[in-house]
């Protein structure tokens, strides 16, 4: 698997050292609160756990999968597969992602979540491909910014493979007929 790989962005190293940073800084900020942090499947997934394994405050844990993509286009139309088994209202969301790119999918959950009455609202993502964006969406916290290429790898796919490498990386192009 790692053969169909052209080039690692960024190593594990860097994204657990990230990881580590970002724990902190969220265990800061919600000191004494009680967040909800939301994952966004199945892409946040890996980050997700490696990030709030570093927060030190209580914290509660839900997920959402919402489907823009299919194959390496997103299709621009965003569609909940999978709602919150919780409540939003009143709470601090903590929104967790994969990336952003056109920034439609976060824009419309922001949007929810806003209609939903939460008290707060932030982003993390663990990547942000500014080249790509559609909407005025801003993440809080922002791991890495990567360029306008379509990148695999901890919890990011191409048709649902790769998303168990430890790291960021980018497909050979033989590998989508490129
Ligand atoms: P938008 O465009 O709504 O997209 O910000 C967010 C979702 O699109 C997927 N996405 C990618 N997935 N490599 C991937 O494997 C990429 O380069 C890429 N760019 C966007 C991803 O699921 C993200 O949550
Ligand atoms: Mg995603």
């Amino acid at each position: 698997m790692h053969s169909e790989i052209k080039e690692v962005l960024i190593s594990e190293k860097q994204i657990q050292e990230k990881c580590k940073e970002i724990g902190a800084q969220l265990s800061e900020e919600y000191k004494g609160r009680f967040p909800l942090a939301i994952g966004v499947l199945k892409g946040a997934m890996p980050f997700m756990a490696d990030v709030l394994k570093r927060v030190d405050t209580h914290l509660e844990m839900d997920f959402m999968d919402v489907s823009s993509y299919s194959g390496m286009k997103s299709s621009g139309e965003v569609k909940i597969v999978k709602d919150l088994d919780t409540q939003v209202e009143g709470r601090d969301i903590l929104i967790i992602e994969d990336i952003i790119d056109s920034g439609l999918t976060l824009s419309y959950l922001v949007d929810l979540f806003k209609y939903r009455q939460a008290n707060s609202i932030k982003i993390v993502t663990l990547l942000d491909k500014p080249a790509g964006r559609k909407s005025a969406i801003k993440a809080d916290t922002i791991g890495f910014e990567v360029p306008d290429e379509f990148v695999v790898g901890y919890g990011l796919d191409y048709n649902e493979k790769y998303r168990n490498l430890p790291y960021i990386g980018i497909l050979k192009p033989e590998v989508y007929g490129g």
